[in-house]
């Protein structure tokens, strides 16, 4: 995709990566929808020509349908879509309730499901194809018995499965849909946790930044070449043992 005058809609955008996400894609001249359940409320964004934000709970069909017509009535269709919210809960597997999972299916699995399903219904319509781009995580491919997330990972697992799928549904119409998985990212979901912890995850010792996902976002959404990939950013945790 060229960079002028394309509309992308981010979801989870009120801090961490989508935040950063957001900002990327303002800085290459995007157009953006830019969507948490308080992000209006949130110091993150002032809307503006080329930002407009929604406030609303991503797993609820509401939400999805308001951002996507915010998008439309806004900036004249949808380009790509940035499928971002998440939560995470870190436990051992025989603890997590009928509300964990009630919680990470809701927000991981019918955040991306809803959205997804309008804005491709959307991008149908325009015939000039477009992007999908969802947030899974290392631990689907690579689990570590030091930071166990197995019901996370149920959910997670999920995208990087539905990404496939769709990739193949719709590539006959340019639709391109793919999965970054990182690993410790520095953003308020893992603050409290020790640093010298999430270095350890990683072989190469390091912490990402918010700026290392946004960057693989960006490549994906404009890779004219790619689909149904999973592009790992996790400082080589993926790569077998360490
Ligand atoms: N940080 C990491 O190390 C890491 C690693 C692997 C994968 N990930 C994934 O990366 C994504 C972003 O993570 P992050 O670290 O940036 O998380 P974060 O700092 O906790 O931010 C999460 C964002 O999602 C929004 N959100 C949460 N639940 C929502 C809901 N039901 N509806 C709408 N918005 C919702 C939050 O805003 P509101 O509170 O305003 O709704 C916030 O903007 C997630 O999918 C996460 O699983 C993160």
């Amino acid at each position: 995709m060229s960079q002028q005058q394309k509309t992308i809609i981010v979801t989870g955008a009120s801090q961490g990566i989508g935040a950063g996400v957001v900002e990327a894609f303002l800085a290459r001249g995007y157009q953006v929808v830019a969507t948490s359940r308080s992000i209006s409320k949130s110091a993150a964004f002032v809307p503006s020509e080329r930002l407009a934000l929604v406030d609303g709970d991503i797993a609820d069909m509401a939400t999805a349908a308001t951002v996507v017509q915010t998008a439309i009535q806004k900036f004249g269709g949808i380009d790509g879509l940035v499928n971002n919210a998440g939560i995470f809960i870190a436990k051992s597997f025989l603890d997590y309730s009928k509300d964990d999972f009630a919680a990470l299916v809701r927000t991981n699995l019918e955040g991306y499901l809803y959205i997804s399903q309008l804005v491709i219904r959307q991008m149908l319509v325009q015939q000039r194809g477009g992007s999908i781009v969802g947030i899974s995580s290392t631990l689907v491919e690579a689990p570590n018995s030091a930071l166990t997330a197995a019901v996370p990972m149920f959910t997670k697992g999920g995208i990087e499965a539905i990404s496939r799928s769709l990739a193949s549904e719709f590539a006959k119409d340019g639709i391109r849909v793919n999965v970054v998985a990182p690993g410790s990212v520095d953003t308020p979901l893992l603050h409290g946790v020790p640093q010298d912890f999430l270095k350890s995850l990683h072989p190469m010792g390091t912490i990402s930044s918010v700026a290392d996902i946004a960057d693989a976002v960006l490549y994906l959404t404009e890779a004219k070449q790619v689909t149904g990939e999973v592009l790992r950013v996790d400082g080589g945790a993926h790569n077998g043992k360490w």
